[in-house]
């Protein structure tokens, strides 16, 4: 299993207000080459399934209102250390926690809007960047 990948999501809120090109310029200057990159929108289904773990936590039905909102942007990253590295430069899953010079401290509106997504473990990684790009060969 590759360990240098890692799997993002630029979620509905930032590409709404015009911040991915920024947010792909932060990811590039952190010195992470984008392996597959594509502008899609969640299905209710989608999303249901890309966060089940969520589930039964009391913001599930918001959260999946919210992924499926709009288009997002979804892209498989390497760098060594990715998974690790990735969640440093976003920041706190809330932006008032989130530390100076994060993506999320930068464009992250609340912690349920919070602009991106970033693998939490190298297995997600492979999981979400195979729900997201399955069967294409990546480079
Ligand atoms: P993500 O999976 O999107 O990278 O975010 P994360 O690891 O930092 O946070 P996680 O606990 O996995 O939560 C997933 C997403 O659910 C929304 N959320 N809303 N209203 C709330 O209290 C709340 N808590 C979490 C956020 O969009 C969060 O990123
Ligand atoms: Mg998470």
């Amino acid at each position: 299993m590759a360990t240098n990948r890692t799997f993002t999501m630029i979620k509905p809120d930032a590409v709404e207000n015009g911040h991915t090109g920024a947010i792909l310029e932060k990811i590039n200057a952190a010195g992470f080459r984008i392996v597959a990159l594509k502008k899609t929108q969640m299905t209710t289904r989608d999303a249901e399934t890309f966060y089940a773990i969520h589930k039964e936590r009391p913001f599930f039905g918001e959260l999946v209102e919210f992924m499926t909102r709009g288009p997002i942007i979804a892209a498989v990253l390497e760098k060594d250390n990715a998974v690790e590295d990735f969640r440093t430069l976003i920041g706190a899953t809330n932006p008032a926690e989130a530390a100076e010079g994060t993506i999320r401290k930068l464009y992250a509106t609340s912690i349920g809007e919070n602009a991106v997504h970033g693998s939490d473990s190298d297995e997600n990684a492979e999981i979400e960047s195979n729900f997201h790009f399955a069967g294409r060969e990546m480079f």
